[in-house]
């Protein structure tokens, strides 16, 4: 028994020493909750109050998101999550792509967006998107059953991203794709607060934390880049 009790206590702080380890800052920028994660501030959650801004007739025109999603080169019939999906902006767009024989997971923390999220659905007749109330640790998606996970302008607010992270990886098959598409940190001139931008290198450091390997980066939208990781093929 206390042999078992030592192999348990040095396995979980073999775990814990491996895992990156959170910081808080008194000072910080107002528009973050003062958690710092590999150098970086963690941004306030958008409230979904804020809904109607996801929703703008403009944003088509600032993120493009049909380039966006013809860019994820999806097939049909495959299984793929839309975390932190809010409204579904881009929920029914990945829908178009995988088709009735594919299945679109919309995941997020707040049920009101889910709500929305339903409705905005139900008004363009989609029927292949399912909603998932996640926990703020927890994405709640099937286990090895994604082809593909994307996070739009979602990653740089989740309040524990090893945590998220370790659970969507988990999500991924082998092969499974990881897609994170972030305001540009490096442009001044794209137009958002500065906790909620990701640089490329900021986004390479803290996907290779849990294990994604890097495929490659596009930079062909005119505000956000679209960051592609996958989940290693076990030998
Ligand atoms: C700025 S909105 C983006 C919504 C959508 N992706 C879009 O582009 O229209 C960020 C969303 O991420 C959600 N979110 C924040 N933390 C999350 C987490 N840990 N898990 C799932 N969703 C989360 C928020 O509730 C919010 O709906």
């Amino acid at each position: 028994m206390k042999a078992i009790l030592c192999l348990f206590w040095t396995a979980t702080t073999l775990i814990r020493a491996a895992s990156p380890s959170y910081e808080s800052h008194a000072a910080h920028d107002p528009n973050g909750i003062g958690k710092f994660y590999l150098g970086r501030e963690i941004a306030h959650v958008m409230g979904h109050e804020g809904a109607d801004w996801l929703e703008r007739p403009e944003r088509a025109a600032e993120e493009k998101p049909d380039v966006m999603v013809d860019l994820l080169g999806i097939k049909n019939g495959e299984s793929v999550a839309d975390v932190g999906a809010g409204s579904g902006y881009m929920s029914w767009r990945l829908a178009q792509k995988v088709g009735t024989n594919g299945v679109v997971y919309a995941t997020d923390i707040q049920q009101e967006m889910l709500d929305l999220l339903g409705e905005n659905m139900l008004k363009r007749g989609t029927r292949n998107v399912k909603p998932v109330l996640g926990t703020l640790t927890d994405s709640k998606l099937p286990t090895n059953a994604l082809d593909l996970v994307i996070m739009v302008d979602v990653y740089h607010e989740l309040s524990d991203p090893y945590e998220m992270m370790t659970s969507i990886v988990s999500s991924l098959k082998q092969g499974g794709r990881m897609v994170f598409i972030e305001y540009r940190a490096e442009d001044p001139k794209v137009p958002i607060k500065a906790v909620h931008k990701m640089s490329e290198v900021q986004v390479k450091k803290e996907s290779a934390a849990v294990g994604l390997e890097w495929i490659e980066t596009k930079e062909t939208l005119p505000w956000q880049h679209m960051i592609f990781f996958r989940k290693p093929v076990k030998p």
